[in-house]
Parts: structure tokens; sequence; C-alpha cells
């Protein structure tokens, strides 16, 4: 039960402006502190190696501590089903690694040592924290605490395990992969497990032949590697020797944080796409909704529907949830309603002769299938938030897409309105009935972002209150206020147009009055991104990622701290990726 009424959120506090500082701002009466920071250890007993501020800790050491580059999280609380906010785990993705961070030297010279540490560098945290006298603290050493990493040996459930595409060498049946990564976004499910998100898994493989199958294409994998280097000394992700392997990523993984040895999921019912997110919910009749964003330009929107319900008591039963049920992607339509297209093998043309010979083809493949279903192609759908009080009402950030209406690119349509869209927009839908599994929908254009003071009309945007661009991290609050996190490009931060907007920054909405008000700014280089609230609404957790991010026209790749020294200092050196956590002073709900 929720503490809080359904009734029209007000904020309390005084915007902050745009920040410049190689800081964390918050408003006044509010404070912000350092939780767990890139190399802290996760806290199990025995093995807590202390992070080295020369990057000269070993790739075993690293798999005990924070990973890099923080971002989608959540909070379950202490013990399971409890609905305490003084004590709880967290499950926290890193999403990729900064080579030139992590390693003595940076890249320089590349080894197999140094592909091992940035595999353990990736992945997923769970850590159990707490709220002394002295503040929130990781709780170390813990029962729960856990690395999951790039060789974490991990199932593959539902209809792409056994898949013929899915079978390699190192596993012939085609049933348990090892590790997962690029793991963006995230969502807690009802009966206390975390879905991580694999998103830009195909940068780490190379096919160096250039004979790319048209698979390969259609998911980004190309003849060169994308810098992580992984392929030149782990031949795993080298497609010409393991062809199946980048198969094996792009899915929703579930994880239960309250069972340190129960292995992970790969929930293949849920479709194989650069995942940005998986927002869960519960429809009116018990089933269970997971909405999911695939993050590139022109990609779709996805829900899954699960074929059996929820049950409140049964987490057992609950745990086989996203195991089966129906895929659906997103068409919005020019009358301002929309449809949930299936993904079925056997229907609408995805068949056989179409290059789908069962189920587990279509999940695979999940891009292709809905290319053929006539899907909305959207402008980079990033995370999907679902209204705390209001079923069925549902937002999504389309961050930005720079290639709308050049040559050889499609054009605008109603639910994409602008060409060169460089601020982004955020889309909202009902669905019919406010039943999360309606297979019709009515939308609108919440909000088209950008800056009153912009010289052209396309960037100007129509926001009520507060400037921003590139909306990336969206999530209600219990208190039902939607937050919105920035994630505006390093090569284009405080630059171009975005000139005078300073670092990525945080902004609270009251959806019912569209009022957007400016609450946080991060340090220098990074993105804001990955949020979670205690369910008292009192603490919020926020992470910092890639402060300090070189880019080619304000930083030197080779000194990590030309710009950020974020959150120990410029006498301790390099910077880290953290959660922090936010409080108000007088101990009030947040945005209050
Ligand atoms: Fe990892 Fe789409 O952001
Ligand atoms: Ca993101
Ligand atoms: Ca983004
Ligand atoms: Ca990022």
């Amino acid at each position: 039960p929720l503490p809080f009424a359904h009734k029209t959120p007000q904020l309390g506090f005084k915007p902050v402006p745009f920040g410049f500082a190689d800081k964390v701002v918050v408003p006044d009466g509010y404070v912000a502190e350092v939780l767990y920071a890139w190399g802290d250890p996760v806290g199990i007993a025995g093995n807590m190696p202390a992070f080295k501020q020369d990057a000269s800790n070993t790739a075993a050491e690293q798999a005990l501590q924070a990973g890099m580059h923080h971002d989608g999280m959540a909070y379950f609380p202490l013990p399971l089903g409890a609905t305490g906010s003084k004590h709880g785990l967290m499950a926290i993705n890193h999403e990729y690694t900064d080579d030139g961070l992590l390693h003595v030297g940076g890249m320089q010279p590349w080894n197999g040592d140094k592909v091992k540490k940035a595999q353990a560098a990736v992945g997923v945290s769970v850590i159990e924290v707490e709220a002394t006298a002295k503040g929130w603290q990781v709780v170390r050493p813990s029962k729960y605490a856990r690395r999951i990493t790039a060789n974490t040996p991990i199932a593959i459930g539902g209809p792409a395990r056994g898949n013929a595409l899915m079978k390699t060498e190192a596993d012939p049946q085609g049933v348990e992969i090892l590790g997962t990564f690029q793991n963006c976004a995230s969502g807690p499910t009802p009966w206390g497990t975390y879905l991580t998100c694999e998103e830009n898994f195909d940068g780490v493989f190379v096919n160096e032949s250039g004979n790319l199958t048209e698979l390969e294409k259609r998911y980004g994998i190309s003849n060169k590697d994308a810098g992580y280097r992984w392929a030149w000394e782990d031949f795993r992700f080298d497609l010409q020797l393991n062809p199946n392997e980048a198969n094996r990523f792009g899915w929703v993984v579930e994880i239960d944080p309250f069972d340190p040895k129960a292995k992970p999921v790969k929930r293949t019912a849920l479709g194989r796409f650069k995942h940005e997110g998986a927002t869960v919910t519960i429809a009116p009749s018990g089933h269970a909704v997971v909405y999911m964003g695939d993050d590139q330009r022109f990609e779709y929107i996805y829900k899954f529907v699960s074929k059996n319900k929820y049950h409140p008591n049964n987490r057992k039963a609950n745990m086989q949830l996203l195991e089966e049920g129906t895929l659906y992607v997103a068409r919005f339509d020019a009358d301002g309603s929309g449809q949930w297209l299936p993904l079925v093998h056997g229907q609408h043309g995805l068949t056989v002769d179409k290059g789908f010979a069962d189920q587990g083809d279509v999940v695979i493949k999940a891009r292709m299938a809905a290319d053929i279903l006539g899907a909305t192609k959207m402008d980079r759908p990033e995370w999907i938030a679902v209204h705390s009080h209001k079923p069925g009402e549902v937002y999504c950030t389309l961050t930005n897409n720079s290639d709308r209406g050049k040559d050889g690119k499609p054009g605008t349509d109603a639910a994409n309105p602008r060409n060169s869209n460089l601020f982004g927009h955020i889309i909202r839908w009902n669905e019919n009935g406010g039943d999360a599994t309606a297979a019709g929908f009515k939308w609108d254009i919440f909000v088209l972002a950008g800056r009153p003071d912009a010289g052209k009309a396309e960037h100007v945007g129509n926001i009520k209150g507060d400037a921003f661009g590139s909306p990336d991290g969206l999530k209600f609050d219990h208190n039902g206020v939607l937050w919105v996190q920035t994630d505006v490009s390093t090569s284009t931060v405080n630059m171009k147009e975005y000139k005078g907007m300073g670092n990525n920054q945080m902004v609270a909405v009251v959806p019912e009055s569209g009022e957007f008000r400016r609450f946080l700014t991060g340090p220098n280089g990074c993105e804001i991104t990955g949020l979670a609230f205690t369910p008292d609404n009192k603490t919020m957790f926020v992470n910092i990622q890639h402060p300090g991010e070189p880019d080619s026209e304000r930083n030197d790749p080779a000194k990590p701290t030309a710009i950020s020294s974020w959150p120990d200092g410029p006498t301790a050196g390099r910077p880290r990726a953290a959660t922090v956590v936010v409080r108000k002073l007088d101990g009030g709900v947040i945005g209050s």
C-alpha cells in the first residue's frame, strides 16, 4: 500500500541554475552524498580490496568492487517483502568502461589482463545499504553482496533457449551464456527481482571479414572494433571464430538480488534489441506488462504481456512470469491513436519463408520482425515510466535524432515531428480502458525539449519551466512526480546548440500542470542516469555516470583529470562514477 494520496503533487524547492562546476548541485535545504563509487568494495566477506587511485587494482580485485559507469538501478527493502525505508538492497548497472581511466597507462599497451579487468568492471552490483546516524552507508560485509560481470554464467530462458542461432562451440545446447554487459537502464519487478537491460552490445563484437549477415547488419555489428578491443585478446568476441556469440546479447536479464547464488536468466520472450530499460506494471487483469525502448535512431517501442498472472503471495510462480507471453511493437498513427502489433510466429508475415523458423527466431530477430509489421520509427526510445497513480498512463523519452530528415533517412511523422531533432521529446500514451494489456492506445506529445533563446525555431521547444535537452532517464517517484535525467553527449554538452546550458542535469515534472523545475546538476563531463527512491520517498538515489569523460574539444584523453576529479577532488585524482544519496535536511519528502 502506498503511503501517498493519489493527488497532484506540489513542488516546494527553489530551482537550481544551469551547472558549470565540478560538483553535484541540489536545491537549498537538500544534501547530496556519495554512497558507492567505482572501485569501492561490494562487500563480500574476506574479499574487500580497497580502491587504488593509480588504477593498479587487478582484474580479480575489480571483480569484487563497484564497476564503472553506473546506470539504471533499483532499491529493494529488506527483508524480502518489507516496505521499510532505512535498510535495503540496491542493484546497480555498470554500463561500460572508460579504459583510459581503468588501467595504469590507459590502453597503452593493450593486453589480455586489461581485457579481463574491463570485463570485470561491467555488469551489475548488488549491495546492502542502511541509513545510519552518519547517513546512508554500504553494509560490509554483507551476505547479499554480489558482482555479476561479463563472465558470470547466465541461463537462457524463453523461446530462444536451444535455438540454433544461440548455439556455440562452448555452449552446444544454447542454454547458458557467460555474462552480461552494456547494462543501461533497468527495472524492478513487483516480485522483488531486478531486470537489467543489454544495450550497445554490438560495440564489443567484430566481424573483420566485412562479410556481414543481414542479422549482423540490422543490429549494428561491423568490421571494426568500437574501441573496447576485447576481440583482440578474447576470441569469444571475434565473430569470424564465434559467429553466434553476438546473438546471445541484447536481452533483458532477470536477477534475484535476495539470493546471491541464484543464476540470472536472459528472458528472451522480451525480444532482442538494444534494450534501454524494462518497466514493469501489473494490469487490472493481473498480467505483468513490461515496457521497453530500443535506443537507436529510427528504432521502436515494445511491450511484453505475460501469459500467466501475477500472484501477490507466490514469488516462486512469479519468477516464471517473464518466460511466456506476447511481445508487441508500437505503431503511432497520425490521428492520435496507436496500435500494439504482435510479434507472433506464423502471423502477419512472420513466417518460415521470411526467415523466421519459429518464435525463437522472431525474438532473436525482433527488429526485423518489427520492420515487417510496420512499427513507427522513433527518435531513439530511452526510458519508459508508468504513472504511479494513473493506470495505463505511460511516458517515454525520445532522446534526440540528428539524422531525421537527412538524405536517405525517414522524415518527420506525427509522433516524431522535428527534423534534426537535437533536443528530443517525451511522448505519452494512455492504454485503452486504462488497461496495460490493451491492443490500442491514445497518444500525445507531452513536451518538445529545447531552449527559449534558441536561434532556430525547431530548437525552441515548448517547455513550461526550466530548459533541458536530450532526456534519457525517466521515472515516477511514489508521490507522482516525474523525474527527467539528461544525457547530452560529451561531444555536445555546453557546446554548439547546447552552449550555455552547462552540465547534464535532472528536472522534476508535475505531469498534471506540465511544469518542469531543475533539481540537480552534475559534475563536468558526466551523464545523470539511474534513479531510485525509498518507499517513504525521503531518500533519492541518483547515479553520476562517466564524470570527466574525454572529448575532442575540451579534454585530453591522456589526462583523465583534465576537466573532472569528482568525487575525490583534485589532490586525489581520477574521476569515478558513483551512486549519490539525496536527502532533504528537514527529513521531508523529496521534491516537496
Ligand atoms: Fe545507455 Fe540509451 O542509454
Ligand atoms: Ca540511457
Ligand atoms: Ca542516452
Ligand atoms: Ca551514458
